[in-house]
């Protein structure tokens, strides 16, 4: 398949994307305009959008935050996280989407600031002709969301406009710190705006390889109907990272990898995995079948907790050759810290497609190698007609992030007198085959909201299914000691715990 792929690579190279019909002119108030997610992600994937010519040239983005600081300061603190080189490091072209940034400093929870905020917008509106179209997006630390979501209320800035312009809200994960504060959190949003204004956010839902899942399932014949418990073994999916806590501890102490990789990117996977085919290509449709899937899932138990899921913390370690410090060495962390940096479990969904067969999630910080994939384990052959041969069950990979693609791996004769029987790949890769063509996430994201398509986007009632399914995890734990902490080294694949979980039931997972 690899020589196939570069023959299709040739005729079909997108050397980027272009937006046809750039979007509506409208204004973004970006709250926690200062912070890292600001300046790390969301102004480079508005440039990107702006290069791309998807942005209405009349696009004005207003940056709010507690800081005091100028148009010009914030435009120059911006600059800083444009691209470099590379097509988009056009002088001008940054200059241009720069022009368009503009800074409103004050209090999140001040109804004075708000009034001044309303103020201004109607002025930005009528000068750069928005017809009162708006996206608010909250990127402040989650504890400010309701205040933020409340004033915007009384100040009268949450309803459109006019008959004509739409007022949209995107909202950062993480959603609450467990059901009861998600359901808390749903109820004020909703207060204030009607759930097809609010556009909760998970960024892997953005990325090409996630959306890629729906389209190898179900813009294809031949996979769909083995995929199902006549045919699969197990299903594995992982999100390591190599990267440790960075500067984010303050954060990362009170979340831990439970509620900050599982609850939201790891069951957005499994569900994208799990779903019966969505009658459309749309939000409600494809929402509708993604929370079956969530519904499916047998809760666990106080008791099953303990046999379905691991949770393990790093200690110091290697990384890629230099020696890391270990989670609770690191700037910010308490030194006898019971935060989970790994989890590992095992999830069960109760359906037709998929009885007993057992959905293996793990996820974990430092560990040996980034790698975000899916992997589908098919069961052997029923009957191996060749003697003294065994050979290894299909398995089908698909590799969300870093080396974008798909690999199946199948028997095949070696080459010679012999009947003997060897392990080899198919593989599709991304890059090969499309060229630099991809799009990060958040840029699909902001894109699909200005648009106001809502399918990659959380509904209300999906977060808090997925917190239903952690909530248990969480309250073990909280009513038991943690595990002797650390109890895998940085670098590694995880606790051997989680070699356990898999190996008491004959499988294993797949090697970092
Ligand atoms: C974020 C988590 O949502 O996702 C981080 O808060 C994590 O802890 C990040 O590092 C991973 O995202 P990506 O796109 O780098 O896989």
């Amino acid at each position: 398949m690899s020589t196939r792929a570069t023959d299709i690579a040739e005729s079909s190279r997108v050397e980027g994307y272009f937006c046809e019909v750039p979007h509506e002119p409208c204004a973004i108030v970006m709250f926690g305009a200062s912070g890292d997610l600001a300046r790390r992600k969301l102004l480079p994937a508005l440039y990107d959008l702006a290069v791309h010519s998807c942005l209405a040239p009349r696009f004005r983005l207003l940056g709010f935050a507690r800081t005091e600081m100028s148009d010009g300061a914030f435009r120059t603190n911006a600059s800083e996280f444009l691209p470099k080189n590379g097509a988009g490091a056009d002088d001008g072209k940054k200059q241009d989407f720069l022009n368009q940034l503009e800074y409103f400093g004050g209090k999140y929870d001040d109804p004075e600031a708000y009034r001044c905020l309303a103020e201004r917008l109607e002025t930005i509106d009528r000068e750069n002709q928005l017809g009162g179209n708006r996206l608010y997006y909250l990127a402040t630390p989650p504890d400010v969301y309701p205040h933020v979501i409340e004033q915007l209320g009384r100040a009268n800035l949450a309803g459109p406009k006019n008959g004509s312009s739409w007022t949209r809200v995107i909202i950062e994960k993480p959603f609450g710190h467990d059901g009861a504060s998600a359901r808390e959190l749903n109820a004020k949003v909703l207060r204030v705006f009607d759930e097809s204004q609010v556009y909760r956010i998970d960024h892997y839902l953005g990325k090409e390889t996630v959306q890629n899942l729906l389209v190898f399932r179900f813009g294809n014949g031949i996979f769909e109907p083995l995929w199902n418990r006549n045919y699969i073994d197990h299903v594995q999916i992982t999100a390591a990272e190599a990267l440790g806590v960075e500067r984010r501890a303050a954060f990362y102490e009170s979340a831990g990898a439970l509620r900050d990789m599982i609850q939201s990117h790891v069951l957005q996977l499994t569900s994208l995995v799990g779903m019966e085919a969505p009658a459309r290509f749309d939000a409600t449709s494809v929402r509708n079948e993604k929370i079956k899937i969530l519904q499916s899932i047998r809760p666990l138990q106080a008791d099953t907790v303990w046999k379905s899921v691991v949770r393990g913390q790093y200690g110091p370690g290697n990384v890629k050759g230099a020696a890391v410090a270990g989670y609770r060495e690191e700037p910010g962390v308490n030194p006898n810290s019971a935060t989970e940096t790994f989890v590992a479990l095992k999830l069960l969904v109760d359906n037709w497609r998929w009885k007993d067969v057992p959905f293996y999630l793990r996820s974990g910080k430092r560990l040996a190698r980034p790698a975000t994939e899916i992997a589908i384990r098919f069961k052997r052959a029923p009957h191996m007609v060749f003697q003294g041969e065994s050979v290894e069950p299909n398995s089908l990979v698909l590799n969300i992030q870093p080396d974008e693609g798909i690999s199946l791996s199948f028997g095949a004769k070696s080459p010679g007198s012999q009947m003997r029987i060897q392990p080899v790949t198919m593989d599709f890769q991304y890059r090969q085959a499309f060229g630099a063509g991809s799009r990060e996430a958040y840029a699909t994201l902001i894109n699909d909201c200005i648009r106001g398509d809502a399918t990659l986007f959380d509904r209300a009632d999906s977060v808090e299914a997925a917190w239903g399914l952690v909530d248990p995890i969480l309250e073990a734990w909280q009513n038991a000691s943690a595990p002797p902490f650390p109890n895998y080294s940085a670098g590694t694949d995880g606790p051997r715990a989680a070699d356990d979980l898999t190996a008491s039931e004959g499988r294993r997972w797949r090697p970092l």
